[in-house]
């Protein structure tokens, strides 16, 4: 069974690009199963800094065919504007392959997004601003443009003069400006003419793959904790990043599937509003963030930090049946004297069993804590096993003894060689 699903097991961010990029050389295809331009994901080779929203972090080997599947939504500027800043810094994306059946973004879903992040008020979800939650809603409506019409340009061309001309009503009547629709039909009928070159019939093309014996990754964007149904709704995106869903967003169903890596960073971070069990306020936070850069790739915006929470990371071993676990950034916590690991959760002096299955529960959940002697040295240079310090032993350990899985890779930095590969990997 030749594929492997990467999957965030918190709120985003834990480094998959990173985990996808060191995994992508022995994998011919690599394909975003969900989300869209909200996702912002870094793999760092040598001096040069690659910052993805799109186009599968694969991109970066020459061997590897990256896929858009049909779960993704796609903004076409930003798209095109991400293939021509690769392809000027010398990285080819002729081979990028993008689904038929992969919905699009149009300039409304943007403003939507806004209209209802600012109807929200004080209770806003955060969410990314690109149109997200409005393009997924369209397609569970029904009335959304897939990529695939494309293929016939009258046809796309009346697709979106219907779909621009009936989001200006409702513009109207909330006395919202409207929306130039011979414009939007012109720009996108460029961008059609440039999309044709990328469009495959990808879930026939994986499963032919699958036959002559390729191996693939299937990658996801965000994250376990921000699944529309198993994430702390409503402050969640409006996909499925569990392993679920890179078998829908794909085409390639669970038998296929072999192993599947949860991302997880040795602390935690969340972008946007919702419950966070262990959040740093004060000092401590502020260092997690300047030592961990943590700051959004996509909106800038500062990341909330918190200790590592195991009861949510069991979780999503549960969700994503979890084969092991990548364990990254730990070289950003060098410095620190103890390191908390939430083992358990309380509420009113009660132990809960699993994980909340409502965000205002998770709101008031009160942690339980082991702490850790830090290490108190620079884990950059390490790449076996034998390299890392007792303590860094006994947090992967720990994280082993709570999860019940592997932890078969350990981020020690954030550049591609920055790992140690632990058991099989090794
Ligand atoms: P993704 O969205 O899950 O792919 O993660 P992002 O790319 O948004 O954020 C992770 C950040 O951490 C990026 O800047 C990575 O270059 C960086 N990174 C990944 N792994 C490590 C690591 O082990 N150590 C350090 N210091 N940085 C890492
Ligand atoms: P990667 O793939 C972190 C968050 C937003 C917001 C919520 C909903 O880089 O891990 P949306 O725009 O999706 O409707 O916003 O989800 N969010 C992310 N947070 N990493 C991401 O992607 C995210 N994608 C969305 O901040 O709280
Ligand atoms: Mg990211």
């Amino acid at each position: 069974m030749p594929v492997t699903v990467v999957v965030g097991t918190q709120w985003g961010d834990e480094g998959k690009a990173k985990v996808i990029d060191l995994l992508a050389g022995s994998h011919s295809h690599v394909v975003r199963y969900q989300g869209g331009h909200n996702a912002g994901h870094t793999v760092v080779v040598g001096d040069q800094r690659y910052a993805l929203q799109l186009v599968p972090s694969g991109v970066l080997y020459e061997t590897v065919v990256p896929v858009i599947g049909n779960g993704v939504v796609v903004d076409l500027p930003t798209l095109f504007a991400e293939i021509d800043t690769l392809e000027s810094r010398g990285v080819s994306c002729k081979r990028l392959r993008i689904s038929t059946l992969a919905h699009l973004i149009f300039p409304w879903h943007q403003r939507q997004d806004a209209m209802s992040e600012a109807l929200r008020g004080d209770a806003k979800l955060g969410t990314t601003l690109k149109g997200i939650g409005p393009a997924y809603a369209d397609k569970v409506k029904r009335i959304g443009v897939r990529a695939g019409e494309v293929r016939d340009r009258e046809r796309f061309r009346v697709a979106v003069k219907d779909r621009a001309t009936q989001e200006n009503a409702l513009f109207a009547s909330l006395g919202e400006p409207l929306m130039d629709v011979d414009a939007v039909v012109a720009q996108y009928d460029e961008y059609a003419q440039r999309l044709l070159a990328y469009l495959d019939d990808t879930v026939n093309m994986l499963h032919g793959a699958l036959e002559r014996g390729a191996n693939i990754l299937l990658e996801g964007a965000q994250a376990t904790f921000l699944d529309i149904d198993h994430g702390t709704y409503p402050f969640v995106t409006s996909s499925n990043p569990t392993a679920g869903g890179a078998c829908a967003g794909s085409g390639i169903g669970p038998r296929d599937i072999s192993r599947v890596v949860g991302i997880a960073k040795a602390y935690t971070t969340r972008v946007g509003a919702g419950p966070f069990p262990t959040e740093l306020h004060g000092e401590l936070g502020d260092r997690i963030v300047d030592i961990g850069h943590e700051f959004g790739t996509v909106t800038g915006r500062r990341r909330r930090p918190g200790w590592l929470d195991l009861v949510m990371l069991r979780h999503a071993v549960r969700v994503n049946s979890l084969t092991d676990i990548a364990l990254t950034k730990l070289d950003v916590l060098d410095d620190f004297d103890t390191i908390r690991v939430c083992v358990g959760y309380q509420l009113a002096g009660r132990e809960l069993q699993g994980f909340p299955d409502d965000a205002e529960t998770l709101a008031r959940v009160e942690c339980v804590y082991v702490d850790i002697p830090g290490w108190k040295q620079s884990l950059r240079a390490c790449r076996r096993e034998a390299d890392l310090p007792r303590e860094v032993l006994s947090l992967l350990s720990l994280v082993e003894q709570h999860t019940k899985v592997p932890v078969s890779v350990v981020g020690v930095g954030p550049e591609r060689d920055d790992v140690v590969l632990r058991g099989a990997n090794s």
